[in-house]
């Protein structure tokens, strides 16, 4: 059911540095910062080859990131997100298996404009799953 793997998002503290030691350590591509207000986070995009690395940043007083950062100070991996072809079905399948899917459980427009679902992490090995419509 899941496809390509569209980015791991790394939480940090200052986007900027973070965005400053892909690209001037590690020689990666990165974008400007993007504040996305409606997301509570401000992004850089790494990309790679074969994926992207989003990095992100606390943006306002309600961020989803922000309890992350309490408990993981230096940041830290925060999700994947993997790919599907039809994100009502995915999230049809993934309920009659018993997975919890955070929120309401309707698919909401995400960073990239597309449809997104998040997945408990207790049921996937410790690991928040972003799911996005390809
Ligand atoms: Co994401």
């Amino acid at each position: 059911m899941i496809g390509r793997l569209n980015h791991v998002a790394i939480a940090v503290r200052d986007v900027a540095a973070a965005a400053a030691t892909y690209r001037d350590v590690l020689g990666a591509a990165t974008s400007p910062p993007l504040p996305l207000p409606e997301h509570g986070v401000t992004t850089v995009f790494v990309t790679l080859p074969n994926t992207k690395i989003e990095l992100l940043e606390p943006l306002g007083e309600a961020s989803p990131i922000a309890k992350f950062l309490e408990r993981n100070p230096e940041g830290g991996i925060h999700h994947l997100c993997y790919e599907v072809d039809d994100i009502a079905a995915a999230r049809d399948r993934l309920q009659a298996q018993g997975a919890r899917v955070l929120g309401d459980g309707a698919p909401k427009i995400g960073a990239h404009g597309k449809p997104v679902l998040f997945l408990h992490p207790k049921d996937f090995n410790g690991t928040l799953i972003e799911l996005e419509q390809a």
